[in-house]
């Protein structure tokens, strides 16, 4: 039965919007005592939710079938009192060790064909029936027992659904394969024809006959594995929609289960409408300089999955992590300033990972809100202070960002890409975290959009290495582009058609409309390589030259172009952009402009930059991988195309607007001035008119002001 149910009640108790601030709490592994002294805690830090139970399986549920609540019970309890809200979770995440040992076929096997044990946690086999029932047997009991329960605003299925085990290759799931590859291809010579099995002599004569895609002496089959990538991520939300049904059951509350951003086995786009709150989990290097680049590429891509709608950042941490090989800590501010900036791109709750050190266990040396010095640790004060930050913004809860840039992305792409064996490297999300962040250099907070997506409206779309594309998404970026929008794609894109089918014919061609081009042959430089030969006696090999003996591709810039204009103006000496990885043969039509040329090796004067109008808007092809100069370069020439105005801001600061509210994030490591900023700012309660000064590593929101 599906009773109607709203997001609004996560977080609007008693008609009050809140923006929800909290962590993972596992009271589990602490002595009851310990309760009491955590709830003042949170109530200093200003905690409004927390989430229960994720891998409290064993102590839920002891032995088959003996479920001891009690605990949990109190736990909830003394939340409520505290006016403290529970995300709920399932407990599904980790099961304990009397499952696997009384059904060892509820564990995982890998590629190899090693069945995985206890000990660790995500030991599942997604397709197995028994975890299914046994999971939706806990997942019913709590719903029964808390699904109505004050405390309990939001449903938390599982944990980071395919993190340690994305697939499994043991029988049970041969078996489910079969059945939906039979649900997929009506006849076994559909399936034939779809993976090309008459190479190698790979046909199969019926479904009987087609296993996992296991271990194998030399490349699998790349259409098998594709369909295995998107049976995988499946089978996983199935489970995900098992636990859902059971809750809903006997619960009117929201149900989610948390992402990792743009995590490549899982098909995020698709598993999106079915969780009533987009929610994510976000670890960005704290040492990297590009941390806070990350931080909005994830928030944009979870903002988006949602179409817009605002997303719960459900774990980060407060500081550093432990399972990196160096686990830095973040600097003084950076945890509240990326915190803000997550809100700025549409965050609605800031959760951490997690609520108290763990003393024990593999993440002993996680930070935590509550670190093992407690509240004497330089982090605890922060963490107060963002508690106050966000209770101050909570009008900013459920309003939206607008983006006039979007960025587009496929899962099903990527895993015809991952399957492929390919001409090139699969660099998995490079291409898109570098355009995104050529983007959020330039102030725009980015859209990204998927092929199910409205493209309508968008002043510049980038397509970034979209290799396997299907005739339908060309049609509907070449209407954006007649209706206006500057779009941006970049190589290698449709070299497959969305079978997984090579284009004949030049690559791309299904875009020649918009862009002009088909891609003739891919070209990769060698890449820089160890001397191989001495030319001292060497006498043959010495004079062989191989093409492209680096990374790099070289690039003209044909003089007195549009780009070479807008080069000039980025900076002085004007840049001279790079290209890297891709060098492709274009055949152009005769109305296509080249913006620059190769200028390296065999494909010296050949394209590498065009643009083509197209309509009330234009087509732009990059057939290399651009530097950051070249790929600001296209962007700020789609950008004058498209009459758009970034914002004037000094260096390291990032502004977002958010409904009325603009976020201005100093993320450098200076002092900035802003001139022409006028508001309330919400987070001091103090006005600004005109000059603003922000401290490194610091953030102001200013809203608007109905008499300003
Ligand atoms: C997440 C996970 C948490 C915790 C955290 C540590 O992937 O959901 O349970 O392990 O990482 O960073």
């Amino acid at each position: 039965m599906t009773r109607p149910h709203s997001i609004l009640s996560t977080s609007t108790p008693g008609g009050v919007p809140v923006l929800h601030y909290g962590a993972d709490y596992n009271p589990e592994q602490w002595p009851d005592e310990i309760l009491a002294e955590d709830i003042a805690l949170m109530r200093e830090a200003g905690v409004t939710m927390v989430s229960v139970a994720i891998f409290a399986w064993a102590e839920l549920e002891p032995r088959d079938g003996e479920f001891t609540f009690e605990r949990l019970d109190t736990v909830i309890e003394a939340l409520h009192e505290a006016g403290i809200a529970v995300d709920l979770a399932t407990a599904t995440a980790s099961p304990p060790a009397w499952l696997g040992l009384a059904y060892p076929e509820t564990l995982p096997v890998t590629r190899e064909g090693v069945r995985l044990g206890h000990g660790s946690r995500q030991h599942i086999c997604p397709s197995s029936p028994v975890f299914r029932r046994y999971s939706a047997r806990l997942a019913s009991r709590l719903a029964e027992r808390y699904g109505t329960h004050p405390a309990v605003r939001l449903w938390h299925v599982s944990n980071e659904y395919g993190n340690h085990v994305a697939r499994c290759y043991c029988e049970t799931s041969a078996a489910a394969f079969r059945d939906w590859l039979r649900e997929r291809y009506a006849t076994i010579e559909e399936l034939n024809e779809a993976w090309g099995t008459a190479f190698w002599s790979q046909r199969y004569d019926s479904f009987d006959e087609v296993g996992v895609p296991a271990a194998t002496p030399s490349f699998p089959n790349p259409g098998q594995e594709a369909d295995f990538s998107r049976f995988s991520s499946d089978e996983l939300l199935a489970c995900y929609l098992a636990e859902k049904e059971a809750i809903r059951e006997h619960s009117n509350v929201p149900i989610t289960t948390n992402f990792m951003a743009d995590f490549p086995p899982v098909n995020y786009r698709e598993w999106a409408r079915h969780v009533d709150v987009v929610t994510d989990d976000s670890y960005p290097e704290p040492v990297s300089q590009l941390a806070a680049r990350e931080a909005a590429y994830v928030s944009d891509l979870m903002r988006s999955l949602g179409d817009g709608r605002p997303f719960y950042l459900m774990e980060q941490t407060t500081s550093a992590v432990q399972w990196r090989e160096r686990n830095s800590r973040k600097r003084p501010g950076v945890f509240t300033l990326q915190s803000l900036q997550r809100v700025a791109h549409g965050a609605d709750a800031i959760m951490q990972f997690q609520w108290r050190q763990s003393v024990r266990g593999a993440e002993t040396f996680h930070s935590a809100m509550v670190s093992h010095s407690g509240r004497e640790s330089t982090i605890w004060p922060e963490v107060v202070g963002l508690g106050h930050d966000l209770a101050a913004l909570s009008d900013v809860v459920g309003s939206r960002v607008h983006a006039d840039v979007a960025l587009l992305m496929d899962w099903d792409s990527r895993f015809h890409r991952a399957s492929a064996i390919g001409p090139g490297p699969d660099r998995g999300d490079a291409a898109l975290r570098a355009w995104h962040g050529t983007a959020f250099e330039r102030g725009y907070p980015v859209d990204v959009v998927f092929p199910d997506s409205d493209l309508r409206g968008y002043r510049v779309i980038i397509v970034p290495e979209l290799f396997a594309l299907s005739a339908d998404l060309a049609a509907a970026l070449t209407d954006a582009a007649h209706a206006g929008t500057q779009v941006i794609v970049t190589a290698p894109t449709g070299v497959l058609d969305d079978t997984g089918r090579a284009i004949e014919g030049g690559y791309a061609s299904m875009l020649s409309d918009l862009l002009g081009i088909r891609v003739l042959e891919h070209r990769l430089p060698a890449g820089a390589r160890p001397r191989e030969v001495d030319p001292r006696v060497d006498t043959i090999s010495a004079h062989i030259h191989p093409a492209g003996a680096t990374d790099e591709v070289g690039i003209e810039v044909v003089p007195g172009s549009a780009l070479d204009r807008t080069l000039e103006r980025i900076a002085h000496p004007k840049p001279a952009p790079r290209g890297s990885l891709w060098a492709e043969e274009l055949a152009l039509e005769d109305d296509v402009e080249v913006l620059a040329t190769f200028s390296d090796d065999d494909l010296a004067g050949w394209p590498a930059l065009t643009y083509r109008p197209c309509g009330a808007g234009g087509g732009t092809y990059a057939a290399t991988d651009l530097d950051a100069a070249g790929r600001a370069a296209l962007l700020r020439l789609a950008e004058a195309r498209a009459r758009l105005c970034p914002p004037e801001l000094p260096g390291g600061v990032e502004s977002v607007r958010r409904g009325e509210f603009t976020f201005l994030l100093n993320h450098g490591e200076r002092a900035a001035e802003l001139s022409g900023q006028v508001g309330l700012n919400v987070l001091t309660g103090t006005r600004v008119t005109g000059h603003l000064v922000l401290p490194p590593r610091s953030a102001a929101v200013l809203r608007e002001e109905e008499d300003a």
